[in-house]
């Protein structure tokens, strides 16, 4: 492996800084994905000019493994005092035994409720380069660009529930289970308003999306959303009802700008747009609270793909999920934009040049011209190597 971290030159010495990043490779790819990402992080961070001083945490399946339970409570004390959480993905079939009081995915579930990260970013853009490997018609993925606002920390996730059993009201080896979902009108005003927000930087449309027809957690959600828009003029409004939504994903993108939406509605929409850039590999993800550091806003970063466990550790998958949610860790928790913004360019790049892992690579039939197929380190590597940094041109020295 290169050594890519390299010491400051000049007068870089004066602004040297170090960042703290919690690392949590998890469990099936998240190792590989992660290891990707830190490398194309590093790299970064030497060509820009600053450092990265990495805590990694056993999490997950692996902490259910080494520590008997997904996430303990210094781990998420080592991920709030970290400037941003750099995490792969857990799970996997070696912990999915469904009776067992611990499971990996309660990690997630203990980050999320536990850093108060109650708005999960999930954009979902197309490189014209990877339009042949979407499923829909080339023409209904033009200008495509939108943005999924998942509410995070509340809805049938973390309301209470109860698990299987037999009533004493119900008939004979029958059983029952319940989930509940509540929301609070400040649970969905912060993240509504973050949603206004964020569409002004962007092309000025929120949709709201709900079940208002059904549920009482949806009226409310759809009045808070109005009583937020009010302070919020220069932003289009649109309210829709989840599985009219679902349809209006697939038939006409290119029409939503900002959706926002409660914790399931936004878990099973993010998936269905992941369809629309080809690959549910190539999608990041930032989540995000109030808390700000003294860089930016505190936040955890992980590609929206699982664990994949069939490929992990096989050199199969794509990086490039986890790569882009490193540039949003730059951008968001760390306030290096221009690094950020070379990721991403570095990333156009690699799929312009025709570099491609089997998650992309065209189906039977496809056309393979100017094609590479790699794997996970070749495709990472392709990506460092992209990395530039535009520095403004010296002044003349008189
Ligand atoms: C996601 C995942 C998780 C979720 C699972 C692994 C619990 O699907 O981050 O989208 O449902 O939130
Ligand atoms: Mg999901």
């Amino acid at each position: 492996m290169t050594e890519l971290r390299a010491e400051p030159a000049g007068d870089a010495l004066t602004s040297w800084r170090t960042y703290r990043l919690a690392a949590i490779p998890g469990d099936g790819v998240g190792p590989d994905v992660l290891a990707a990402g830190r490398l194309v992080l590093e790299a970064t961070a030497a060509a820009v000019g600053f450092g990265l001083d990495w805590t990694e945490l056993v999490v997950g399946g692996a902490g259910i493994d080494v520590h008997g339970v997904a996430i303990r409570p210094e781990d998420v004390a080592a991920c709030a005092a970290a400037d941003a959480v750099y995490l792969g993905a857990v799970g996997g079939p070696k912990w999915d035994d469904p009776s067992s009081a611990v499971r990996p995915e309660q990690a997630l579930f203990a980050l999320r409720g536990g850093l108060g990260l109650f708005a999960n970013l999930r954009p979902v853009t197309i490189h014209p380069g990877l339009v042949a490997a979407s499923p829909l018609r080339p023409e209904l993925l033009e200008g495509v660009d939108l943005l999924i606002i998942r509410e995070l920390t509340g809805g049938l996730y973390f309301g209470s529930r109860t698990e299987a059993s037999s009533s004493p009201s119900s008939p004979p080896g029958s059983r029952q289970a319940s989930d509940t979902l509540p929301y609070s009108d400040t649970e969905i005003e912060r993240v509504v308003r973050l949603a206004f927000e964020l569409a002004r930087g962007r092309r000025s449309k929120v949709t709201s999306v709900d079940k208002a027809n059904v549920l009482a957690t949806s009226r409310l959600w759809r009045r808070v959303a109005v009583e937020v828009g009010a302070g919020f003029p220069d932003v289009q409004l649109n309210h829709q009802l989840v599985d009219s939504c679902a349809m209006q994903l697939v038939k006409w993108p290119a029409a939503f700008d900002v959706l926002v939406t409660e914790n399931l509605f936004g878990d099973i929409l993010s998936d269905e747009a992941s369809v629309l850039a080809g690959s549910l590999g190539m999608l990041p993800s930032a989540s995000v609270g109030s808390r700000r550091t003294a860089h930016g806003l505190h936040g955890l970063y992980e590609p929206i793909h699982g664990s994949a466990p069939d490929i992990a550790g096989r050199d199969l998958a794509n990086p490039i999920g986890t790569i882009l949610s490193g540039a949003m860790l730059l951008r968001w928790s760390l306030g290096q934009s221009d690094a950020a913004v070379a990721i991403e360019a570095a990333v156009s790049q690699v799929i312009d040049d025709g570099f491609r892992t089997a998650d992309l690579w065209p189906a039977a039939g496809g056309a393979t011209a100017g094609l590479t197929r790699v794997g996970t380190a070749a495709m990472t590597q392709a990506i460092v190597d992209r990395i530039a940094i535009r520095r403004p041109a010296p002044e003349a020295v008189a």
